[in-house]
């Protein structure tokens, strides 16, 4: 018989915020082509807010930040200006010991099972890996060998697969075994950075399911970054929408994919796949033309203004400020408060995002933000007058 080791559970009756960014900026130094160098703004001034064993889903096309958020969350990186709040706790004000212990809180799976595994270590030395750098975690043999064989039953690996090496194993199997590895520490939140992107379709559904059973299971907590709609739609309770460093829409998941506040996001919702024809069949498809421009120089007033097929003149000269909508009451169908409810009914706030900033512990979550100056019609539309 094997040594048991339990299985944390910790399903918290308290939804409350777990992990908050309010304000963050992340600006990074780029060579020119001749001497010197320029500032890239990667992230401008975010705000999100992570509940307990919610799936927080974080879109936007390529480049828009989301690995960058992704790192700063993990303490990969420092922000240059904003405040992270761990369990109402500055993680960055840490140091030593309890900044180790925070660490293990947040863990992270990657996007390629490929490259992220050693292939010269074998599935039960990859899943082992963080105790060494985490001694106390697990500090004798015959803990992490009993560890190692619960943490491969729990992602739908056998005992026998310990000794094998990740070229032996399929995509999908070289993901649960990064899975494995990133619940080695029996975190509370694991941030997922496109995990299913350099997957087949059919093991997409079985390592998404797999995610969302650990979930209920052990009450653990993600960050969900996709460029996929339709997966995000599958597993976020909540979703923020990001655009050239900026969130620019939040909200709960249905909210935002059925009535999008911000042009940005109703151009990205236009375009996603659903499972519903009949919507499919209504849906205006919004094309987005031109290419997202640089973060070394990002536009004036409203960052989208390049793109948007509604852009006034207003929108190059004044940041939008953040527009909330009501949120959709319970069992009401897709319209909800109606397209031209949220921002015509919306609060109109400062642009300092302020109003995005977490609600209070414990408080429903019935934010739904967009910024942009303008109420969306039925169509996706933003009425100028
Ligand atoms: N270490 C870095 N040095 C310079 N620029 C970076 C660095 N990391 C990211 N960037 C830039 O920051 C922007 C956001 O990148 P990233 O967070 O990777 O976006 P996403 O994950 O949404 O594709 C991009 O313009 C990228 O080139
Ligand atoms: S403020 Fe609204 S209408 Fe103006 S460019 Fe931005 S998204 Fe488009
Ligand atoms: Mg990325």
């Amino acid at each position: 018989m094997s040594e048991t080791v339990t299985l944390p559970r910790r399903w918290a009756a308290d939804r409350g915020p777990l992990l908050s960014a309010t304000g963050v900026t992340k600006t990074f130094r780029v060579a020119r082509n001749n001497a010197g160098h320029n500032r890239l703004t990667a992230l401008d001034g975010v705000d999100l807010q992570l509940n307990r064993g919610e799936t927080l889903g974080l879109v936007g096309e390529s480049g828009c930040g989301k690995s960058t958020l992704a790192r700063v969350l993990l303490l990969l990186e420092r922000p240059d200006s904003g405040e992270i709040r761990f369990d109402g706790v500055d993680p960055f004000a840490l140091k030593g010991r309890e900044l180790l212990a925070w660490r293990r809180r947040v863990q992270m799976v990657f996007q390629d099972p490929y490259a992220s595994l050693n292939a010269r270590m074998t599935a039960a030395d990859i899943i082992a890996e963080p105790w060494r750098t985490h001694r106390d975690v697990m500090p004798t043999a015959a803990a992490r060998a009993a560890r190692v064989r619960e943490l491969l039953d729990l992602v739908g690996l056998r005992e026998g697969d310990a000794e094998r090496y990740p070229q032996e194993f399929s995509g999908g199997q070289r993901q649960r075994i990064g899975i494995a590895r990133a619940l080695a520490l029996d975190p509370e939140i694991i941030v997922c950075d496109e995990p299913v992107s350099a997957l087949d379709l059919s093991v997409q559904a079985q390592v998404l399911n797999l995610l969302t059973d650990l979930r209920q299971q052990l009450g653990v907590s993600y960050v969900f970054i996709s460029h996929d709609l339709s997966v995000v739609r599958h597993v976020a309770d909540r979703v923020s929408v990001m655009y050239l460093g900026k969130v620019v829409e939040q909200g709960p998941t249905e909210d935002v994919f059925d009535r999008p506040l911000h042009p940005y996001t109703a151009a990205l919702m236009s375009a996603a796949p659903t499972l519903d024809r009949a919507e499919g069949r209504s849906r205006r498809r919004i094309l987005l033309e031109g290419e997202v421009p640089s973060p070394l120089n990002p536009p004036s007033g409203c960052r989208f203004r390049t793109r948007c097929p509604y852009a006034v003149a207003r929108c190059a000269e004044v940041e939008p400020a953040a527009v909330t909508a009501e949120p959709k009451p319970s069992g009401a169908g897709a319209s909800g408060t109606g397209s031209s409810g949220p921002a015509a009914a919306g609060t109109a706030t400062p642009a300092t995002g302020s109003t995005a900033a977490p609600a209070a512990a414990g408080a429903p979550h019935v934010e739904h933000l967009g910024l942009c100056h303008f109420p969306l019609d039925a169509s996706g539309a933003p009425m100028h007058s």
